[in-house]
């Protein structure tokens, strides 16, 4: 068992270590979450990489596109495991996360695409899909490197408030609050979908390493409530305080309400 799950069983107390790194700007952020992973991909090339949508890591994503042009960063063995998928959107329909990461990262470098999995929010047996899923990261000896971004309500995935800490790869409903935020990527909020397909918060900490990104002074206080707040499914980042290694990364905006000395 390991430690996180002793704490949530009333076993361990201590919370563990997490490393903070403040950035000055977005661009510093970009490059620094970009490197981490790329010396990930150059120390063990057969990595497996957990990977977020949304606005968060979109500049990341760039940076690595750049060093695979111009540095050769080699993605030809890395595995790569999504964390969510809406429920019901065409894998072509420009909001899915699957032309998110098309268009933000696997077009433009040389990932086989034999080695790219992302859940399937069209499957007509959603949870055996989800079952597969869970089984597919265990068949490949787990997530090495996990990246997440926040929600403004903690969420990380889409794993909303409330939510069980050994939740696995499961359907999960959106809240109002996460599709009013995610209705910007869509013509209206009409058509944000109601459900998605998330790795659940047990899948996540599994992960060998997790890297959380957050940028802008609207994710400050999500960001302050999950590393320096009481360990709660109410605010669903705060397991990470349970993680024995996460790297954090923020820009000054999103490391605005972090208690000071
Ligand atoms: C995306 C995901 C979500 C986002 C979060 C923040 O795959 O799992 O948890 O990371 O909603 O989204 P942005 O980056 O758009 O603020």
């Amino acid at each position: 068992m390991l430690k996180w799950e002793e704490y949530i069983m009333g076993k361990y107390k201590e919370v563990l270590f997490m490393k903070i790194i403040i950035c000055a700007n977005e661009q510093e952020l970009d490059r620094k979450a970009a490197e981490e992973l790329a010396n990930h991909i150059r120390r063990n090339p057969d990595t497996v990489v957990g990977l977020a949508t949304g606005g968060t890591p979109v500049g990341m994503y760039k940076q690595l596109i750049d060093m695979h042009k111009n540095e050769g960063l080699d993605f030809s063995r890395a595995i790569t495991f999504n964390l969510d998928e809406y429920v019901g959107i065409p894998y072509d329909h420009p909001c899915s996360y699957h032309a998110y990461m098309n268009d933000n990262l696997f077009d433009h470098v040389n990932i086989s695409r034999d080695n790219i999995n992302i859940p399937d929010g069209l499957s007509e047996s959603l949870e055996q899909a989800c079952t597969e899923y869970e089984e597919k990261i265990k068949s490949v000896g787990g997530i090495d490197i996990q990246i997440l971004g926040i929600g403004h309500n903690g969420h990380i995935g889409f794993n909303e408030p409330g939510t069980p800490f050994d939740s696995i790869t499961s359907v999960v409903e959106l809240t109002a609050s996460t599709r009013e935020a995610n209705s910007r990527f869509f013509d209206s909020i009409d058509d944000v979908p109601t459900h998605a397909v998330s790795m659940g918060i047990k899948t996540i900490m599994h992960a060998k390493k997790i890297v959380l990104l957050a940028k802008g002074a609207d994710k400050a206080d999500a960001m302050a409530k999950a590393l320096y707040g009481p360990v709660t499914t109410d605010v669903p980042a705060s397991v990470l305080q349970l993680h024995p290694n996460v790297t954090v990364f923020v820009d000054e905006g999103a490391g605005s309400k972090f208690p000071t000395k």
